[in-house]
């Protein structure tokens, strides 16, 4: 099974490749796209990372006439979902790969899911309440509460323990076959 495992610039990013490492031991073959401020932060190490996935790192949507460079997926997981990513995709905006993909697959049939990681500062304008409401308006399984992240008083984040597990988690449930 395959994951397009999606990273936004947020904290947990720079440690995208323990994301990598849950996943697979979980089972899945992971595609790894960034954000083009998150590939930023990997820039003198996405070897690093293409090698631990055995795909293209990409961040960057592709040029007319070239073919695709990743597999078609089973599943796509945003996580971390920066603030501004969140409020880009809830408004339609999706000048990133990493905001192309998902807000197509999901009405593609492919379960798309979404975990946050933002402070509560962040979380306090108005527009995130109405861009969470428009992602699950549209099936997107947004990940907070106790399944999921919620917001951390600012500069209290602890960015090394962002749970994987439980967004991991979801995602295989949400691609279990229904008997
Ligand atoms: C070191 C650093 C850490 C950041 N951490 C976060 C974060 O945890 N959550 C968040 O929403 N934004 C965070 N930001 C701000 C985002 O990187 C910024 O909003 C950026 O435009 C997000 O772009 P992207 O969503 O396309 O990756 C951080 C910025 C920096 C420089």
């Amino acid at each position: 099974m395959i994951l397009y495992l999606i990273a936004c610039a947020a904290g947990p990013t720079e440690y995208i490749d323990d994301g990598v490492r849950i996943a697979q031991a979980k089972g899945w073959d992971v595609c790894l796209i960034l954000t083009p401020s998150a590939a930023r932060w990997w820039e003198s190490r996405l070897d690093e990372l293409e090698d631990l996935t055995g795909h293209p790192v990409r961040s960057r949507y592709k040029l007319p006439g070239t073919r695709d460079s990743l597999p078609k997926c089973d599943a796509m997981l945003v996580a971390p979902l920066s603030c501004t990513s969140l409020n880009k995709w809830g408004a339609g905006i999706t000048d990133t790969l990493a905001l192309g993909l998902p807000s197509e697959g999901v009405h593609m049939g492919i379960p798309v899911l979404a975990m946050p990681y933002f402070n509560q500062a962040q979380a306090a304008q108005p527009a995130v309440p109405r861009s969470i409401a428009a992602l699950r308006q549209q099936g997107v399984l947004y990940l907070d509460g106790e399944t999921g992240y919620e917001p951390h008083p600012p500069r209290h984040g602890d960015a090394s323990r962002f749970p994987w597990e439980r967004a991991l988690d979801a995602a295989a449930q949400a691609t279990r076959p229904t008997t």
